[in-house]
């Protein structure tokens, strides 16, 4: 279903970081400038030329609220080659939201784009390739999976690789709906599901049992599923493989999915906790996006 994309999208009258914001940082950046203490040092000059940085807080939160998802239109950071600026900037946006995670490697943001076949052969994630990737939720193997996750375009794909939403509640509506939906919605709430740590990430814990639905929230990932079941057998019952199966196929061919394209200087903000995003297919390895994840 292609939804209208207006709905979503939350603007300002000029650029979301305003231009001096983003030459201050020009100016001020060091060669080897950590973003975290770079910010702490100069973030009091910056609140003072960036009186509306917190006014867009109340638009995205409604948004989240009422689609599960905000695009924030016309970033300013479109025309920004330093990718040290482009993140100092996007941090400063991103912490009048929430704070950001650290990833595995201690970055705060990742790149979203092809590599080829740079890492030799070792696995490589949905974000490091093209293609389509099936709905799901982010960190589905962590404890604590994060809040949020963002989106910003630095090149969309030339031919797809346009954004999926599912928000949970229409989830659980789709399950009402179903002859067994009763009983899934049961076992999904009460039983453990073994959730596998992909093999390209460093995991500490290789499998985490819970339940897919818990505290009103999801985690579901369906190849971390069926992994987790393929190293404890013992966990394969009739009833956990019916769940996973009825489940993914509710999603995957769900009516309310919602298909969102997000254009250059946009960021896409996505509620991790109350719904699930996927990709549509494409083959453009130009396409260019940087992750950001907030707890
Ligand atoms: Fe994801």
């Amino acid at each position: 279903m292609l939804d209208k994309v207006h709905s979503y999208i939350i603007s300002t009258k000029d650029t979301i970081i305003p231009s001096n914001v983003i030459q201050y940082i020009q100016n001020n950046i060091s060669p080897h400038a950590e973003i975290i203490d770079w910010v702490s040092k100069h973030e009091k000059e910056i609140d003072d030329i960036w009186d509306e940085r917190y006014e867009i807080i109340g638009k995205i939160s409604k948004s989240i609220r009422n689609n599960g998802i905000a695009i924030l239109d016309n970033i300013g950071i479109g025309d920004v080659i330093d990718f040290r600026v482009r993140h100092i900037a996007l941090y400063l946006l991103l912490t009048t939201i929430s704070k950001p995670s650290i990833h595995s490697t201690n970055d705060i943001f990742w790149d979203v784009k092809d590599i080829g076949d740079q890492k030799n052969g070792k696995v490589i994630t949905f974000s490091e390739r093209y293609g389509e990737c099936p709905l799901h939720t982010d960190s589905a193997f962590s404890e604590h999976p994060e809040h949020f996750l963002t989106l910003y375009v630095v090149k969309p794909a030339n031919d797809g690789g346009e954004s999926v939403y599912l928000s949970f509640k229409n989830l659980l509506h789709t399950l009402t709906e179903h002859k067994d939906g009763d009983k899934c919605r049961y076992l999904l709430e009460n039983t453990d599901f073994p959730f596998m740590t992909p093999p390209s990430f460093n995991p500490n814990t290789p499998v985490i049992l819970k339940p897919v639905f818990q505290d009103n929230r999801v985690r579901f990932r369906y190849d971390c599923l069926i992994d987790g079941l393929d190293k404890y057998p013992e966990l394969r019952t009739v009833d956990r493989v019916w769940c996973i199966e009825l489940l993914n196929e509710l999603i995957e061919n769900n009516q309310f999915k919602k298909i969102v394209s997000v254009q250059k200087d946009q960021m896409i903000l996505i509620d991790n906790w109350h719904g699930f995003h996927a990709r549509t297919h494409f083959e453009d390895k130009s396409r260019f996006l940087i992750r950001a994840r907030l707890i």
